[in-house]
């Protein structure tokens, strides 16, 4: 199959779907790579450097999207400003797009590429799962955004981050109040603690404080019990006395913050406002608002969207295109994201959009011309022991459009034919097993019989504590769980002094073999989970 990568039409944008070395991973994938040329330019990336990674590269826009079989790019298609046509009627009928969509907004562009019987997958659909992180584009681009914010404010204030004690004087660090810590309010507090500064930041969903302290920053505390936890650890609307509340706690540090960076949101509805002009009046001369929500209305009243300007001495960046701004950079991860999800799709070879697979389904829009998003809630665990398994997350819930037939009904009674089928099964084996316990019962010496009992409630009890230890206790659980392998090594060592051949010999082995492979197994994982923390 014929990857083409576009060059992006977006007045500014600056990124690329691909840059040479994810080109690479693609053709490991086993695709063809085709390349406009130019595509890279702007994100430092020449037509050389996509030559010497083996892409074919394509000078003309319309022979690029007639013949690639899948086009991935960054930003929804659009007018296309030098041919004059809509990049969806570039698409080749049939083709396959990969980009970001924001189907909640854009009704009409699903419609028209609805018409043109694609297969579309959304970016920004990608369901916030665990397994899905390593194709979570919104997050890899919050991360580059948040990050980006503080190099704006800090070359927009012009005094040191650190504070110093030099023979001129001492310079006080400076204060900045990250208000939103989500994934870019993580990544800017990262980034101005990282340059020195006394970072303070404020959450309503009180479950990221731990986060936020783990940084080294501030975590500020409202005196006000409500939990901002929504929907798949998404936020949710505040009451109007929490918004109060919250902004009375702003103005007080709007008087000694030199910095405000606001990412506060919440998915699908306008951001809140929370910076009141009054407050940015009373800031220091010299201070910067970064609103990072400047697209979605601004958290800050004064924000004026894709523009930096100074309000009574404060300087007000309300920036929307943070991640272009850092485009080899987010290129390269936006490419690895697709890359992983390309991988996801089967590769070249076994290239499926399979709605077996949650993430697939979560991200696809629209298949053949037939519009399939939102894409059905997951099903609540049918049984409370399942409930320690990671769910999925719905994704960002969006304001639903009217006019979209989705595949609901047809879904939900395949789900539950298919449960109706497995409760039968799961009865049959239950019937089997009781009648082979009668028949051991019946058969088997009474000393057996006791050991059988004890090994058939360790298996239960321990089935039943494992299953229902939440993820993040995993880790010390697996401390657990290598103790009992040690217990259980020396129990095997001690059956292993009887003859040699017996079956209490031989199943003595296979418990030290089985136990030494759980512990430098669990080794191994925590060695790696260490190294993903390490710089
Ligand atoms: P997120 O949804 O992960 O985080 C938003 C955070 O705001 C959450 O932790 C939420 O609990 C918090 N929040 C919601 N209401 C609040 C309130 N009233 N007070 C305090 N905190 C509140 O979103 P993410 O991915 O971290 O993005 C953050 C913002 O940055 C979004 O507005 C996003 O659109 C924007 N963004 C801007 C870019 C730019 O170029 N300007 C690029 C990428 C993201």
């Amino acid at each position: 199959m014929k990857i083409g990568i576009p060059k992006e039409v977006y007045p500014g944008e600056c990124r690329v779907a691909a840059t040479p070395d994810t080109a690479k991973r693609l053709q490991k994938l086993g695709f063809e790579v085709l390349i406009e040329a130019g595509a890279g330019k702007a994100a430092n990336f020449s037509d050389a450097a996509y030559a010497q990674a083996s892409c074919e590269l394509v000078a003309d826009p319309l022979t690029l999207w007639s013949e690639s079989d899948v086009m991935i790019k960054v930003r929804p298609p659009m007018l296309h400003p030098e041919l004059d046509k809509p990049e969806v009627f570039l698409l080749r009928e049939g083709g396959t797009l990969i980009s970001f969509v924001y189907p909640a907004q854009n009704h009409e562009l699903l419609e028209d590429l609805a018409d043109r019987k694609a297969t579309v997958l959304a970016m920004d659909a990608v369901p916030r799962i665990t397994r899905a992180q390593k194709m979570d584009a919104l997050s890899s681009m919050a991360n580059i955004a948040g990050y980006r914010a503080v190099i704006e404010a800090a070359s927009h204030f012009d005094r040191f981050f650190p504070g110093q004690i030099t023979a001129a004087g001492k310079v006080p660090p400076a204060k900045v109040l990250v208000i939103g810590a989500g994934v870019a309010g993580l990544a800017a507090i990262g980034a101005a603690k990282n340059l020195g500064a006394i970072v303070r930041a404020f959450d309503t969903r009180p479950v990221v404080k731990e986060q936020v302290e783990s940084m080294g920053a501030e975590f500020l505390m409202l005196d006000f019990k409500e939990d901002g936890t929504g929907q798949g650890g998404y936020a949710k609307v505040m009451s109007e006395e929490f918004i109060q509340a919250e902004m009375a706690l702003f103005a007080e540090q709007a008087k000694e913050v030199d910095i405000i960076i606001t990412t506060a949101l919440i998915p699908g509805v306008k951001a809140p406002l929370l910076i009141t002009r009054e407050m940015v009046e009373s800031m220091k001369e010299g201070s910067v608002v970064v609103d990072m929500a400047a697209e979605q209305g601004g958290n800050c009243e004064v924000t004026k969207p894709q523009e930096v300007y100074r309000y009574n001495g404060v300087t007000i960046v309300g920036l929307t295109d943070l991640p272009s701004r850092m485009a080899q950079q987010a290129s390269q991860l936006y490419g690895t994201n697709l890359c992983h999800l390309l991988d996801e799709l089967g590769g070249n070879e076994n290239f499926k959009i399979d709605f077996e697979n949650e993430v697939v389904r979560g991200a696809t829009v629209l298949r053949n011309g037939e519009v399939t998003w939102p894409p059905p809630k997951p099903q609540p665990a049918p049984q409370p022991a399942q409930s320690a398994t990671p769910q999925p997350v719905a994704p960002p819930a969006p304001p639903k459009p009217e006019p979209i037939a989705t595949t609901h009904p047809a879904a939900h009674a395949k789900h539950k034919d298919k449960s109706h089928h497995r409760s039968h099964k799961d009865l049959v084996w239950l019937m089997l097993a009781g009648v082979a316990l009668i028949g051991i019962g019946i058969g088997a010496p009474p000393s057996f019989l006791s050991h059988l009992t004890v090994f058939v409630l360790a298996i239960f009890v321990g089935w039943q504590v494992i299953w229902n230890v939440t993820p993040s206790l995993h880790t010390p659980l697996m401390s657990v769980t290598n103790a009992i392998s040690g217990i259980i090594i020396v129990g095997g060592i001690l059956q292993l002094s009887g003859a040699p051949f017996s079956a209490t010999a031989i199943l003595g082995a296979i418990a030290i073999l089985i136990g030494t492979i759980n512990i430098s197994g669990g080794f191994l994982v925590t060695q790696r989970m260490l190294k993903m923390f390490q710089k």
